[in-house]
């Protein structure tokens, strides 16, 4: 009989590829998916440990699971409850310390043995697996891929050696791992026959990577990586996240230019504007740094837009640090970004400083960070009005009889349209400009053929 499964997801877009890598090693042990937890008789919570908020949510949610799982069990029927990603790297026997309803709990390197972990969760043993195989978790994650939608994301790289005094993720997701050439464009290439028409190739580190080359000889980089993978007919359109602006070679800023295919649009997260901060977070560049990279790729590709990830109240942060911040994004002028407060992570090496700074201190410069971030969102999607810009329908849209995609430069674009349009890439003037998303009409059907969709997987994040 079939079985029941219901993941839920935290954080990045690494994990909602993980989510759904997990449910297709159990689709042949004849799990299916549950609408809903409580349906459920295997629920994985894929964690984040990016921020303390994001952490103490898994938490919460084990509560109410543990009484689901109660309830279940009352009336007869099971239900197996395990925690997966960061949170079960960082935490691992804690959580079934502290929850004692969780069954089984593995880090993000040990999906490709969930069928066994199961099992002898099934059997009334308590499983923990933390340990890093990065390289075995790619060979052995099955090939079959079913279709991610139009636009699917691809998982090249992971973990990473950066060591950022306020990150987690050298911690939990490893050392620096980068799969090679020949598999990457494998599964591109079964994404696309599947009917994905835009792949964003994923990584904490996306930039540093250097997959083996196709004939075993060396190593290629992203931007040649993105040359091969764009001679993929069927694939439209390509991104990648999350980057450094350290390993921003050459070759990639190149690729900004040659390749059609590639976005006009980059996540690069700078985090603070202030040479003194950045240099105590070990990020290795400079605001300049910074400021040069733009307008390399300014120049490049002009028109392409930039989003960044900004963290306030790093320990130590005085006024006219943040002041530098504040200066650095009126400069650039940024089309959407992240901005968070400081969140002391265990474990890591600015979690130890001292000069930690008071909540309404990180609170009151978030407020007015986020304040310029959202004018400067807004005055982009204005300056749109009027453009017209290809979007690739994804899904449904905000209001009945809309569908909704991305523009090129990752603004979503709700605009009328049949269903018979999903999955295709169409011409849209816009007309509207909101917040954070814009609003058009149907200026033109573009004739890339039909594509065969399943379900968008949902939006998420990254580090980096
Ligand atoms: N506190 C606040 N923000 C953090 N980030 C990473 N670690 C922390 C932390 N300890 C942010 C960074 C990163 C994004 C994914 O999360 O800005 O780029
Ligand atoms: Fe690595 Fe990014 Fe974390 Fe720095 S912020 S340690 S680059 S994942």
């Amino acid at each position: 009989m079939a079985q029941k499964l219901f993941i839920k997801t935290y954080g990045c877009q690494m994990n909602a590829y993980d989510s759904a890598r997990m449910a297709e090693i159990l689709a042949p042990l004849g799990f299916v998916a549950a609408a809903a937890a409580a349906e459920a008789d295997l629920v994985i919570l894929n964690t984040c440990h990016i921020r303390e908020k994001a952490a103490e949510k898994v938490y919460s949610e084990l509560g109410r699971l543990s009484r689901l799982k109660a309830a279940r069990q009352a009336a007869g029927r099971g239900m197996t409850l395990a925690v997966a990603g960061c949170v079960a790297q960082a935490e691992g026997a804690e959580i079934m310390r502290r929850q004692p309803a969780v069954d089984l709990v593995f880090g993000p390197q040990a999906y490709h043995r969930l069928p066994e972990m199961i099992a002898r969760a099934a059997r009334g043993y308590g499983v923990l697996e933390t340990a890093f195989e990065v390289e075995r978790k790619f060979d052995e994650l099955p090939e079959v891929r079913v279709p991610g939608g139009p636009a699917a994301f691809l998982t090249i790289q992971e973990g990473c050696d950066r060591f950022c005094t306020f990150c987690v993720v050298p911690y939990t997701r490893g050392a620096e791992y980068s799969r090679p050439v020949a598999e990457v464009a494998a599964e591109a290439r079964r994404l696309a026959a599947a009917g994905a028409s835009e792949i964003t190739l994923l990584g904490q580190n996306v930039n540093a990577y250097h997959g083996r080359a196709p004939d075993g000889a060396g190593s290629w980089g992203l931007g040649r990586l993105i040359a091969h993978l764009s001679e993929i007919e069927e694939l439209l359109r390509i991104r990648y996240t999350t980057s450094h602006p350290c390993q921003m070679d050459d070759e990639l800023i190149e690729a900004h230019r040659d390749i059609g295919k590639l976005m006009p649009f980059l996540h690069l997260p700078v985090q603070s504007g202030s040479d003194r901060v950045l240099e105590a977070m070990n990020r290795r560049h400079r605001a300049d740094d910074y400021r040069r990279i733009v307008e390399r790729l300014r120049r490049v590709r002009p028109g392409i837009a930039f989003s960044s990830d900004f963290i306030v109240g790093y320990p130590g942060e005085s006024e006219a640090d943040f002041a530098a911040t504040l200066a650095l994004v009126r400069e650039i002028g940024f089309a959407q970004a992240y901005s968070f407060k400081y969140s002391a992570r265990p474990g890591t090496p600015a979690a130890l400083l001292e000069d930690q700074l008071p909540d309404e201190v990180k609170v009151e410069r978030l407020r007015h960070l986020q304040a310029l971030l959202a004018r400067q969102q807004r005055a982009f999607n204005e300056r749109s009005i009027g453009e017209r810009v290809e979007v690739l329908l994804e899904r449904r849209g905000r209001r009945p009889g809309q569908l909704a995609g991305r523009s090129p430069h990752m603004q979503v674009v709700n605009v009328a349209a049949g269903d018979e349009l999903l999955g295709r890439v169409v011409e849209v003037e816009i007309t509207h400009a909101r917040a954070v998303s814009v609003a058009g009409r149907l200026a033109d059907a573009r004739p890339n053929a039909p594509r065969q969709l399943a379900p968008p997987i949902e939006e998420a994040r990254i580090p980096a």
